[in-house]
């Protein structure tokens, strides 16, 4: 009887979460609820956008899904609840899957997973201003520690997913220093995995490489800021915003959320596309083990999308309710 903790957060987060919520009590009626607050609701109700309460719930729960937050302009005490609660809960790991969806915005025969070190890189938080304010500085932290964990979850996942291959992106050549570090543990780490192979590619490199031939991918491990902005270029090849889903995951606990941001411009109108959310939710029951209710999912959420069942952000007529219904209707 897994528990799984809500996030609904901030505009079209609760009609998402939802959706998830239905479709899960469809699939598993032995799944336990329990709700947190995050984001800038949080924040009017609580003075904080993620309250202490919400961090115990996402430590005591199997796995979290959340909606999404938004970000008010500068408002003194706020922080980003997201950037805090991977720090706070260390999740180590970001996970982004890129795979071909049948939809003419999407190009065939992709099928990629993203291994992003989600906890230091350029997003270290270290940060000073110098010279009256004239010279910014933002220190680039790689650690042995943080770079181990990501890079053997990487090998670790080809090797049980029939995967051959890991790319390294770096830029070890420029940042010999911080990338160096990076690259000469990834070649160590690779030791242990004879029947992977291990391919180096700097970064800008695999920004191209990404456009021209995105299907010679297989898992692709690389730093923080290079993830943030890989993943997002790679999620446009595959149908974009509406079906990027993302896991944030560490050793105590694992937060799933769809890419896309709280979308205040269809709050409230029923247009919101719940399937990156629905295929977050696949990534929880994967990581639950729950692999044939992820299968049954997946496979329903693929049929909806080929038959057009879906938001008008995908050319479809369908409202977020109708989409979930669709999806409830397609599970067998
Ligand atoms: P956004 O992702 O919220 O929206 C970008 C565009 O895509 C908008 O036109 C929106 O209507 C559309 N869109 C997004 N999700 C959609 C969905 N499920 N179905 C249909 N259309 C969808 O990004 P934006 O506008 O830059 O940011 C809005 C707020 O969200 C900001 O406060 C931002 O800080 C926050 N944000 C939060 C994230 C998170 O919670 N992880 C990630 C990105 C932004
Ligand atoms: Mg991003």
């Amino acid at each position: 009887m897994p528990t799984i903790c809500l996030l609904r957060g901030d505009g079209i987060g609760p009609e998402v979460i939802d959706s998830a919520k239905k479709v899960l009590e469809q699939l598993d009626p032995s799944i336990d609820f329990i709700e947190g607050d995050i984001g800038f609701n949080a924040f009017q109700t609580f003075g904080l956008p993620l309250p202490e309460q919400t961090l115990e719930k996402i430590r005591k729960a199997d796995a979290t899904l959340l909606g999404a937050v938004t970000t008010p302009p500068n408002i003194p005490g706020y922080y980003s609840p997201i950037v805090r609660m991977r720090q706070e809960l260390d999740l180590y790991i970001n996970l982004r899957p890129i795979k071909s969806i049948k939809h003419p915005r999407s190009i065939q025969g992709i099928d990629f997973m993203f291994f992003r070190e989600n906890t230091e890189g350029l997003y270290s938080g270290i940060e000073r201003v110098e010279d009256n304010g004239d010279r910014a500085i933002t220190e680039r932290v790689i650690s042995r520690k943080g770079s181990e964990r990501i890079l053997r979850a990487a090998f670790e996942y080809a090797r049980s997913n029939g995967r051959k291959c890991v790319h390294v992106v770096h830029k070890a050549n420029v940042l010999r220093q911080s990338c160096g570090l990076f690259l000469s543990i990834a070649r160590e780490i690779s030791i242990d995995y004879p029947d992977i192979e291990r391919k180096e590619m700097i970064v800008d490199t695999c920004a191209m490489e990404l456009v021209r031939a995105p299907q010679q991918f297989e898992v692709i491990v690389t730093t923080n800021l290079f993830g943030d902005i890989l993943s997002d270029e790679a999620s446009m090849l595959v149908g974009g915003l509406g079906t990027a889903a993302s896991g944030n995951i560490g050793k105590s606990a694992a937060v799933f959320e769809p890419v896309h941001g709280s979308a205040p411009d269809i709050a409230g109108k029923g247009l919101a596309n719940p399937m990156a959310t629905l295929l977050a939710t696949v990534m929880l029951l994967q990581h639950l083990g729950k692999n044939l209710q992820a299968k049954r999912l997946n496979r329903a959420i693929d049929r909806c999308i080929e038959y057009n069942y879906t938001t008008s952000d995908l050319g479809g007529v369908f409202t977020t309710e109708q989409t979930t219904q669709a999806v409830i209707q397609a599970l067998e």
